[in-house]
């Protein structure tokens, strides 16, 4: 289809050099103009000099409507062809204004609030210049030992898409030339949430079945809502790095899902192919990443090093420098940059938008939505709010940073309401904070390892003294702010530090504990499972923390958030998922040892994927199939009736799942396939539709071709994974 932009693009690149083609593949790093001097020799002059020339289609990091002018106008007066910039930066889970971290936003199951609060953080960086994000990332993630697992939908694949699509409908919204919308970026193409053993920057190994039905449909499904641009990855995949993966840029993405954006590398992951033993040298690993599809050098400044010469020498074919330099100015020409390159530089907007009321109360409505109740003995929650005597016990409960989690550069640090705070605007009950001992030994950056408190219990005696004199203790433990996200892989998903001993201490003299979990990953909590009757999880909230967790607290909101990824027992079961494979020996038959187990821990995760609880009860019945027997073609129509049973209003996620008995690929014991959110009074019944057409009963065979193959399925209900109601069907 040749459309007006297409045109526009194709006579600009009959002007263009091969020196001007090669700037647009590059982007400059523009980080040291915001955090001080140059890594390794870098310089501003160096950089004008570079955008001067037009050597740079587009910056990363430089931030701030009135610092993005100032290099826009040098790229659009001070260039031959005055070709204006994109500009890239990490709006993960917001700007200014921060949301849930994007793990606990899909904790939300809640679509339309995931893409609301994507647009929110669209209109905030937007207002400040920038206009292409670096999100979302659509890793599917089954090890909680990966430290990125924080900035994705979780493990599964129908979820995972789900939301991948709700983010990029928030980010770019309907018109990619609005103001407030800008490019969304599918990333890490691909495989990335595969690093063995959850090390960060690890080698992938995984076998066609999981690539074709695990990793790439959050992707395809990303292409398919439009994304404009995809980020490929620092990994490797079955031995080739993925940033010079033509099977996977070239053959799969722009082929055969068509997809007519760009590919940025991630930041100098063309250079690491050189470190992975791929390329000899720079001007090898630009040879094989242009010729794979990577369309633009993030940081690297190997394209501007060495492509031009490569053309010249015929090594690489001008022709892929054009299929990529059209890909990019396409996008600039949809971001409406060639009509005002300044558009997204307006300093009066820029101080109305962030941090608006409006987006306040967004953040703090998805807040609400992405906490999980894990468990509620005895009704312990929500707390009376009057005449109780409560201590709030932990150092992350006073903590305004930590809550906004990581991957949140342009935020301001201590800008979060502390779960303190957010208690302290209920005043019917006597509230005693005691901080107990520190999670980390000093404040951490984005950029450095946390310094974890491992030793000193200094203030332990007084925690244990106001519990003592409490009716409810309050906890708020676990992960410090910045213990995940990129580079924070970690080996034990216990409670960090010195927490485990200070919660079994204030155990130890006050049993009636709410212990509220601040994390970006699972964790491993078996013995808070076992002793502590009340477990909200809280993940890392952003800026309205505790304001939500509070709300939900006293039960002014009653909690819905279900898990995007299973909770294990211990870290010696993680890769722990609920898609798994049956394997030949599921169950003890014998009374043997030889069956698909472990000896010294329980088969089944501490927490399923889908699990959550309510204030109120649910009871599934009824479920109904509208035949026993289909042909491919037929629609399978499924109904659930779902009764709140309980006292209070309350919201429910309905899941299906299914599971296709026989397969030539084998076929996992539960696979999601539909879901619905229901608000139901107490005592209301509802009756729940669902349709499962042919896309949701096939796979990916091992060539990476869908089929539907007839046979036996069971369809399963229920409110987790662990599902309460099952029928069959036979597919003919
Ligand atoms: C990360 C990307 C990110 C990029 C730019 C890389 O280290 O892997 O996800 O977008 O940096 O900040």
């Amino acid at each position: 289809m040749n459309t007006e932009i297409d045109k526009k693009v194709d006579s600009l690149l009959k002007l263009m050099t091969i020196e001007e083609k090669v700037g647009q593949m590059n982007q400059y790093n523009g980080f040291w103009d915001v955090t001080g001097p140059a890594p390794e020799g870098g310089s501003a002059e160096k950089k004008y000099e570079h955008l001067r020339n037009g050597w740079v289609g587009s910056m990363l990091t430089v931030r701030g409507a009135k610092e993005v002018r100032a290099v826009q106008k040098i790229a659009v007066e001070e260039t031959r062809l005055g070709i204006p910039l994109i500009i890239g930066f990490d709006v993960i889970h917001g700007y200014k204004t921060l949301s849930p971290i994007p793990l606990a936003e899909a904790a939300s199951w809640d679509l339309k609030a995931i893409e609301k609060s994507a647009s929110v953080a669209a209109a905030e960086a937007s207002a400040s210049g920038i206009n292409w994000t670096f999100g979302p990332m659509v890793d599917i993630g089954r090890d909680a030992r990966w430290g990125r697992v924080m900035e994705g939908a979780g493990e599964d694949p129908f979820l995972g898409s789900l939301i991948a699509q709700a983010r990029v409908k928030g980010f770019q919204g309907d018109d990619l030339s609005a103001v407030n919308t800008i490019a969304a970026c599918a990333k890490h193409f691909a495989a990335y949430g595969f690093a063995e053993a959850g090390k960060e920057y690890n080698t992938v190994d995984i076998g066609t079945s999981t690539l074709h039905n695990i990793v790439l449909p959050p992707f395809k499904a990303a292409a398919e809502a439009g994304v404009r641009t995809f980020m490929n990855s620092f990994n490797e995949l079955n031995g080739v790095p993925v940033t010079g993966s033509s099977y996977l840029q070239r053959d799969i993405l722009k082929g055969e899902w068509g997809f007519n954006g760009f590919v940025v590398s991630d930041w100098a992951s063309i250079n690491e192919m050189i470190s992975w033993g791929h390329a000899k040298d720079k001007r090898e690993a630009a040879k094989i990443a242009a010729i794979a599809g990577s369309d633009m050098d993030m940081e690297g400044n190997v394209y501007v090093e060495e492509l031009a010469q490569l053309v010249k020498d015929g090594v690489v074919e001008e022709a892929i420098l054009d299929d990529a330099v059209s890909r990019i100015l396409k996008v600039k020409f949809e971001l409406g940059l060639f009509d005002d390159p300044y558009k997204y530089c307006d300093e009066t907007r820029e101080k109305e938008v962030i941090g608006s009321k409006k987006h306040r109360e967004a953040v703090l409505d998805m807040a609400k939505k992405s906490i999980v109740l894990l468990k509620n003995k005895n009704n312990l929650l929500p707390l009376k709010k009057e005449g109780q005597k409560i201590a709030l016990i932990g150092a992350l409960a006073s903590d305004k940073s930590s809550p906004l989690g990581s991957w949140r550069i342009a935020s301001d640090d201590e800008t979060a309401v502390s779960v303190l705070e957010g208690m302290q605007k209920y005043t019917g009950n006597s509230l005693n904070y005691v901080k107990g001992p520190d999670v980390a030994l000093e404040t951490t950056t984005f950029l450095h390892e946390v310094k974890l408190n491992t030793t000193d219990t200094s203030g332990l005696e007084e925690a244990i003294n106001a519990a003592k004199s409490s009716d409810v203790v309050v906890m708020v433990l676990g992960e410090y702010g910045f213990q995940t996200g990129e580079g924070r892989s970690r080996t034990n998903l216990q409670l960090p530090g010195v927490q485990q001993e200070l919660l079994e201490a204030v155990y130890k003299v006050n049993p009636n504990i709410v212990l509220v979990l601040n994390n970006g990953r699972p964790l491993a909590i078996s013995w808070a499972d076992e002793h502590i009757p009340a477990i909200v999880e809280a993940w890392q909230l952003g800026t309205e923390t505790g304001n939500a967790v509070a709300e939900v607290l006293y039960g002014d909101y009653n909690p819905s958030g279900k898990l995007p990824m299973t909770f294990p027992r211990n870290v010696g079961q993680v890769p722990i998922y609920y898609n798994y494979k049956n394997t030949g020996r599921p169950v003890d038959k014998d009374d043997n040892v030889f069956w698909s187990h472990y000896v010294d821990v329980d088969k089944t995760p501490l927490y399923p994927f889908g699990h959550g609880l309510s204030y109120t009860s649910f009871e599934y019945s009824d479920l109904k199939l509208n035949a026993s027997t289909f042909s491919v073609n037929d629609d399978v129509q499924v109904s659930v009736t779902v009764t709140n049973t309980g006292k209070v209003e309350g919201k429910e996620v309905v899941q299906l799942y299914i599971r296709d008995l026989v397969g030539s690929i084998t076929r996992p014991v539960k696979e999601l396939k539909a879901f619905e959110m229901v608000t139901l009074q107490p005592g209301v019944s509802k009756t729940v539709n669902f349709v499962l057409n042919k896309e949701a009963l096939g796979f990916y065979n091992n060539d990476g071709k869908y089929v539907i193959e007839p046979g036996d399925f069971k369809v399963f209900l229920g409110g987790s994974s662990d599902t309460v109601l099952e029928a069959d069907f036979t597919l003919e």
